[in-house]
């Protein structure tokens, strides 16, 4: 049973709240739906599986060239863009993490290290419109990487450790675009890269990469959101969001404010709201992070929380202890909450939460929060649970979320690669791409339209400017690979697996992104 009752599925979309010229939206985009869309199979093929009236085509993959000096780097994740003209795009992907099976080496050497911190971060690429659709131009001067070895100002000149810049950008997942062109690449687990500080002492976990054999960086320079300038390469990291595994940043300006909502992918962790001073600007603001039981925002700000000046000294260690802080004032832990998306028409706030295994939640489910009068400045507001995963509602381990500007909501998810065609999640086969229709007859039912290669995740979708293309991540295929003359993927070159990023194109895409 895939179909959600679809007066439920209305009520949690918020039409309940809708005005009239939303019911009209929705009535006309109901009545423009005339066939019944059939989705594609789970499956464990190794390909890039596409429903009928879809087709891809390959933009760019990791280590294909975009400079004299640069070239693109590992497993892409997020992807945003500047629209420099109608056929002409800035756009930004996140670089996550490496697998030094294909990137550097087992050894931990000094060069090794270094080619791994030169394919993290992300990559500026200009793609232009062509009569084969988006292509990469790969003689754009505005190619370059901002990477693990970038040197990066933390924002309002704020020292940590003694310094007010960081060394490079890393674990670089998903993220978000502000409204004055920037885009905002987040430090998920940056542990992985130099470790973690060890409360109250000087000792540093090991790290699963050990680039602290060979540098060593502090731990607090790492787990921001970092905003680009696509234009410049310009970039600063900031730490009035806070510090944690960000999964995403996504944000608005509304009552003349900058609103960030980001997300702690963590088992038991938190969500976010920061709320800027500034309508163009994220440096100084106040962060806030959610009771989803009492529906209230709560300040993570010291002038506020008599409780958190008996723990902390300073604002900033507040920032940068942003899990202590945020349990020390009774946020609700969520079941590690990833991505954060608004709906364009009703303007709720929906977060994945992609499940808590050792809690026996094997497949998440997308939370629906519904501020105070739909404001995003509100500090109260109302959660409600929107899907339950699971082989019911078809979805399982929901992670990147995108709606088209119809209200169709397109989600991403991530079975991790050990467990991909095993129980609990053998009905789900491979990684997918899904979407689920607002309106119209097939309103609430789960399609599923892609099918990604052998252990990889579709990632970081983003609309083209006039939504008849889908832009995509392909990361990790062949993740699990051990020896690399018999990889456990091929995709896409039929020889060795590399992550890469594709362009969806074609009339189902269209049946949902065209209607007005
Ligand atoms: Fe990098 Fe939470 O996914
Ligand atoms: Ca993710
Ligand atoms: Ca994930």
């Amino acid at each position: 049973m895939k179909n959600l009752d679809r007066r439920q599925f209305l009520k949690f979309l918020g039409a309940t709240g809708m005005t009239v010229a939303n019911y009209g939206l929705l009535a006309n985009l109901a009545s423009c739906q005339t066939r019944s869309i059939k989705g594609i199979k789970a499956s464990l093929k190794d390909d890039l599986i596409l429903a009928p009236g879809l087709d891809y085509k390959k933009i760019i993959s990791w280590g294909d060239r975009i400079n004299s000096r640069e070239t693109f780097g590992f497993n892409n994740d997020y992807i945003a863009y500047e629209a420099l003209g109608p056929d002409k795009l800035l756009m930004w992907v996140n670089h996550e993490y490496v697998n030094p099976l294909f990137v550097s080496g087992y050894e931990r050497s000094k060069e090794n290290i270094d080619k791994e911190r030169r394919a993290v971060g992300g990559s500026i690429i200009e793609v232009n419109k062509t009569n084969e659709g988006w292509e990469f131009n790969s003689k754009s001067k505005y190619n370059k990487g901002i990477r693990g070895d970038t040197k990066i100002p933390f924002a309002n000149n704020v020292e940590i450790e003694g310094q007010n810049f960081a060394i490079g950008t890393l674990a670089n997942c998903a993220g978000g675009k502000t409204p004055w062109g920037t885009m905002l690449t987040c430090e998920e687990n940056y542990d992985m890269s130099y470790g973690e500080r060890i409360e109250n002492s000087r000792q540093i976990t090991a790290s699963r990469a050990s680039w602290e054999k060979i540098y060593s960086h502090p731990p607090e320079h790492y787990g921001w959101v970092v905003e680009i300038n696509p234009k410049t390469g310009q970039a600063k990291k900031h730490t009035s969001i806070g510090r944690y595994a960000h999964e995403c940043a996504t944000c608005l300006v509304e009552n003349n404010k900058a609103v960030v909502y980001s997300a702690d992918d963590k088992n038991d962790e938190h969500i976010y709201k920061f709320i800027s001073s500034s309508n163009d600007s994220l440096d100084v603001g106040k962060l806030y992070v959610a009771d989803t039981t009492q529906g209230k925002w709560l300040s993570l700000d010291l002038n506020d929380s008599p409780i958190l000046k008996k723990h902390f000294r300073t604002q900033l260690d507040v920032q940068i202890y942003t899990r202590k802080a945020a349990k020390i004032l009774g946020a609700t832990p969520l079941a590690r909450p990833e991505d954060i998306e608004i709906h364009p028409i009703t303007k709720d706030v929906y977060v994945t939460l992609t499940n808590n295994k050792p809690a026996g939640n094997f497949h998440g489910s997308i939370l629906k929060i519904t501020e105070n009068k739909n404001d995003h400045t509100s500090l109260s507001f109302k959660a409600e649970t929107f899907i339950l995963g699971g082989e019911d509602s078809g979805i399982t381990c929901p992670d990147n979320l995108a709606f088209d500007n119809n209200g169709n909501l397109w989600m991403c998810n991530d079975i991790d690669g050990k467990v991909i065609g095993k129980s609990p999640y053998k009905a789900f086969g491979n990684n997918g791409l899904f979407v689920i229709p607002t309106s119209g007859d097939q309103a609430g039912e789960v399609i599923q339209v892609g099918s990604s290669p052998n252990e990889a995740e579709f990632t970081g979708l983003c609309f083209s400017p006039d939504q008849k293309s889908l832009f995509l991540s392909v990361q990790h295929p062949g993740e699990r690979t051990k020896d690399i003359k018999n990889p456990t993927s091929t995709w896409p070159t039929g020889t060795i697996p590399k992550p890469s990023v594709v362009e969806i194109t074609g009339s189902l895409l269209r049946e949902f992104t065209q209607k007005t």
